[in-house]
């Protein structure tokens, strides 16, 4: 039995919140659910996917108190933003956003990956630069990171114990409402795990139930032989130390080194991709969604590889595999466009528009609204040794220096149309700068070296 103060339909919500509305806890942040729980446990993996991971285990309940939690803003400090903020169901729980935007505007440093998949797929290890491994503990950084959520636990903790609802969902989950650190984690596991989408195209074709046209046809052919190495076929993920790679994206690894942030300089500029299900909608593209579209990465793919000692490009066993040189695999024009056709295949919508996927908080809209842009707004030098001049074109402004993991470091009331930030203690690397002026804001990233 769901405990009777969630609405199990808008009849029921309308007349329960009428009696509510008074008091606290205000109409819309009342999650909707069903009576009886939505099936989370997916689908065993086909067969035919070859990975030695089963599926994770996947509780109904627990993943039921999962999406109310990703989807509810509370966690936030501002009480303006959830994971689905910047982990969109349409985009497959990816952001069309370059960089998503957290508490107070600050930008994150990576595009926000998908996350479908990721309960079944070979993964050790997560974030595109490795540096998670454990998706009930990772899902926690979010909550804390202050250009995230900028949660504090206790906080967190005490909003959720106020509400009408919560303590009845930890009980139905965990059999007791004491509410924790750590089932917040599990829970969040439970329902990311049960994210799958074994409905694409892709799968109804080796299940016998369609068929590939000739182009997505051709384009399977050639994705096995170029890109499977990287992109494991039927997961298509590159989510383990052997798969993950440096795929000659860049020559210069100041703005983001990647796996080498943590691992050493050789390491500098690997990346796991995330998985390529459902990658028709998860534009952009890369760790900093540098490309917008599925063409351009081809055209990256084709002719921009970039040389360098860790770069696939020039590491055999993959430049003997396909047709690559130094500069790319120069697919002509049909072949091109033979391998965005297969892409497309992995897209499986009935995931991206599922119900137990979506919202259950009927007045929580996705935040989408942003401050309008501070234009001319300049730092110098980049990279720099000691100090960095940041000019800003109005007379004063609040700035924020934040760190690789959104951190804020320090942040300063400036007037005068300019502030000098030192080095002085701050490891070598990259930083944010938000510039907040007049309701404007303008981000910057600054190096130093
Ligand atoms: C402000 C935007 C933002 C919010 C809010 C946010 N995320 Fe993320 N998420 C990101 C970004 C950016 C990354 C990639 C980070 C990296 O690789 O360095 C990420 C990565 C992840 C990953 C790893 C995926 C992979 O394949 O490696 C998971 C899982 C995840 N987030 C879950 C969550 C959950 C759960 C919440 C809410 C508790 C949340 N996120 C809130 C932006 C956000
Ligand atoms: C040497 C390994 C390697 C090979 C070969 C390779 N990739 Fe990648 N791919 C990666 C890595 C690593 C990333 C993530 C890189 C980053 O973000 O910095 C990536 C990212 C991508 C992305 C973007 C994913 C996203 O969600 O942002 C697409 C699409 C893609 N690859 C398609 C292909 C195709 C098509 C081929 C074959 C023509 C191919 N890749 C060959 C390693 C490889």
């Amino acid at each position: 039995m769901k405990p009777n103060l969630i609405c199990s339909s808008a009849i029921l919500l309308s007349i329960f919140c009428v009696a509510v509305s008074m008091v606290n806890p205000p109409l819309g942040e009342i999650p909707i659910l069903p009576e009886a729980t939505f099936d989370y446990v997916p689908a065993e993996a086909p067969q035919y996917v070859n990975n030695s991971q089963a599926v994770r285990q996947v509780d109904n309940d627990a993943a039921t108190l999962g999406r109310v939690i990703f989807y509810d803003k509370r966690l936030s400090k501002n009480g303006k933003i959830s994971c689905a903020s910047c982990h969109k169901q349409k985009h497959s729980f990816a952001d069309d956003k370059q960089f998503s935007l957290g508490i107070d505007n600050i930008p994150s440093f990576r595009n926000a990956p998908n996350l479908n998949d990721l309960g079944w797929s070979e993964t050790s290890s997560l974030f595109w630069d490795l540096g998670e491994s454990k998706l009930h503990e990772m899902v926690l950084v979010p909550i804390l990171n202050t250009d995230e959520m900028a949660g504090e636990f206790e906080n967190v903790i005490d909003k959720l114990e106020n509400t009408s609802f919560y303590p009845d969902l930890f009980y139905e989950a965990f059999g007791n409402s004491t509410i924790s650190e750590t089932k917040i984690g599990t829970a969040l596991a439970h329902f990311i795990n049960a994210m799958s989408t074994f409905n694409s195209k892709y799968d109804q074709v080796l299940q016998g139930y369609e068929e590939f046209s000739a182009a997505e046809l051709s384009g399977k052919k050639l994705f096995n032989d170029n890109c499977r190495f990287c992109h494991s076929m039927n997961s298509f993920s590159s989510t383990n130390h052997v798969t993950v790679r440096n795929n000659a994206l860049d020559s210069n690894f100041d703005a983001d080194r990647g796996m080498g942030t943590w691992a050493g300089v050789e390491n500098d500029g690997f990346f796991r991709s995330p998985s390529l299900r459902n990658v028709a909608l998860s534009a952009p593209y890369m760790h900093d969604g540098r490309f917008a579209t599925l063409e351009k990465v081809m055209q990256f793919y084709n002719e921009e590889l970039q040389d360098t000692p860790n770069s696939f490009a020039i590491n055999p066993p993959y430049y003997q595999q396909g047709g690559l040189n130094e500069s790319g695999y120069h697919f002509t024009v049909t072949e091109t466009s033979d391998i965005i056709a297969f892409l497309h295949t992995l897209t499986d919508e009935t995931f991206t528009t599922d119900e137990k996927f979506s919202n259950p908080f009927p007045n929580q809209t996705v935040r989408t609204e942003t401050l309008p842009n501070l234009e001319n707004i300049k730092a110098y030098p980049i990279p720099s040794n000691n100090h960095v001049t940041i000019y800003y074109p109005t007379q004063s402004a609040e700035i924020i220096l934040y760190d690789f993991h959104g951190r804020v470091i320090k942040r300063m009331e400036s007037h005068g149309g300019e502030e000098v930030i030192y080095k002085n203690d701050l490891a070598p690397g990259m930083y944010g700068i938000s510039i907040l002026s007049e309701n404007k804001q303008g981000n910057l990233k600054i190096i130093f070296n």
